[in-house]
């Protein structure tokens, strides 16, 4: 059975890869109560130490067999390419180690449900870092859906296009991070599911390289009774990053980028706020933007839970069967 914390209750955490995200997530990992940064692991040894520089009592190495084995360790963070994410999980988990993975957690929906089920029978915390559901403006959102400020919802959109520097190089590699739809169009399709759930039925059309990598789709999710999501990514273009949810009685803008908004724009009410003057409702950004998120996890872990409410198993799997659809629809390579 994995260490739930030390005995003074600090969860003690080992950081897997040393590139943006892990520099964005860190510093609001160790702002969060209770918690410390024990082992940065790299590939590069001098990487490794470089980063563990900077943070306070944090040790380095470049030997993946040695953070797993460290009993100092109670929980490791996996922010390297996509297409690792699935291995390093799986050897984390075999050791013992609770495991907390950047999105997309994986490639496909079976090895998802294999990370799950390797997590269950070991009895560790398993979840993907989709800190979109953590974010305090997007659970006002669901919360004001529910008290049914905008009526039933019927539909909701969600974009998120950029041209990514060629300078990124993994993602524009089909064996390492390469696809828009995993790196990017994952936000969507969780909105689509926060909102509605699993769809009945998937129309997608994309751009997608000779070597299987996509560039660009736009896809809609679509349910019964006419409501539908509709979402569009692309790494090659623009396509504008908000989101919105649409109801009986109005509607919810969520300013751009709508997965980690700090605002929404609410129109509903008189016809005044409808059309002319929506209420506007700002929730300021914690640190980086990922402190709820593991503020969120910590708790879980010390609680003894093996999955979080917020995003469980089962949300996790039905998103990527959704993703497998898209990409089957479209062609890309997995
Ligand atoms: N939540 C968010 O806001 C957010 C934002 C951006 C990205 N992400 C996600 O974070 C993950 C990493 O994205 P990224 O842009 O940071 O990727 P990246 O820069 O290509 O790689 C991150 C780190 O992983 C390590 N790495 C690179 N290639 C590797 C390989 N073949 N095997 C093992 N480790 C390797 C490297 O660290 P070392 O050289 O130190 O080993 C690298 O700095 C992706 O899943 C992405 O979707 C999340």
């Amino acid at each position: 059975m994995a260490a739930k914390a030390d005995q003074q209750g600090s969860l003690r955490w080992g950081v897997v890869g040393t590139g943006w995200i892990s520099s964005m997530v860190v510093p609001d990992l160790v702002s969060c109560p209770n918690v410390s940064v024990e082992l940065i692991y790299s590939r590069d040894i001098t990487k490794a130490q470089a980063f563990a520089s900077g943070v306070s009592g944090a040790r380095a190495t470049n030997d993946y067999e040695q953070l797993l084995a460290d009993p100092v360790v109670d929980i490791v963070y996996i922010a390297t390419p996509i297409s690792t994410h699935y291995e390093l999980a799986l050897q984390a988990l075999s050791a013992g180690k609770h495991v907390l993975i950047e999105k997309p957690m994986a490639q496909t929906a079976s090895e998802v449900e294999e990370l799950f089920r390797t997590a269950g029978e070991k009895n560790l915390f398993l979840m993907e870092g989709m800190w979109t559901k953590f974010n305090p403006a997007f659970i006002r959102m669901t919360q004001e859906i529910a008290s049914g400020t905008i009526g039933e919802p019927r539909s909701c959109r969600g974009m998120f296009g950029i041209p990514l520097p060629e300078e990124n190089r993994s993602r524009w590699d089909v064996r390492l991070s390469g696809s828009t739809l995993l790196d990017q169009g994952i936000y969507p399709v969780t909105l689509g599911h926060v909102i509605f759930g699993p769809p009945d039925s998937v129309h997608a059309v994309g751009t997608v390289r000779p070597d299987g990598l996509d560039l660009a789709e736009h896809f809609t999710l679509e349910y019964s009774d006419g409501r539908f999501a509709q979402c569009a990514t692309s790494m090659k273009e623009f396509a504008d990053l908000s989101g919105a949810v649409n109801g009986t009685k109005g509607w919810i803008e969520l300013p751009g980028p709508f997965w980690s908004t700090t605002s929404l724009r609410i129109h509903a009410g008189s016809w005044q706020n409808i059309i002319h003057d929506p209420t506007q409702v700002d929730l300021p950004r914690e640190g980086n933007g990922y402190i709820p998120m593991l503020r969120a996890v910590s708790d879980a872990v010390r609680a003894g839970l093996v999955e979080h409410p917020v995003h469980s198993a089962r949300d996790t799997i039905m998103v990527f069967r959704t993703l497998d659809q898209i990409q089957q629809a479209i062609g890309a390579c997995r």
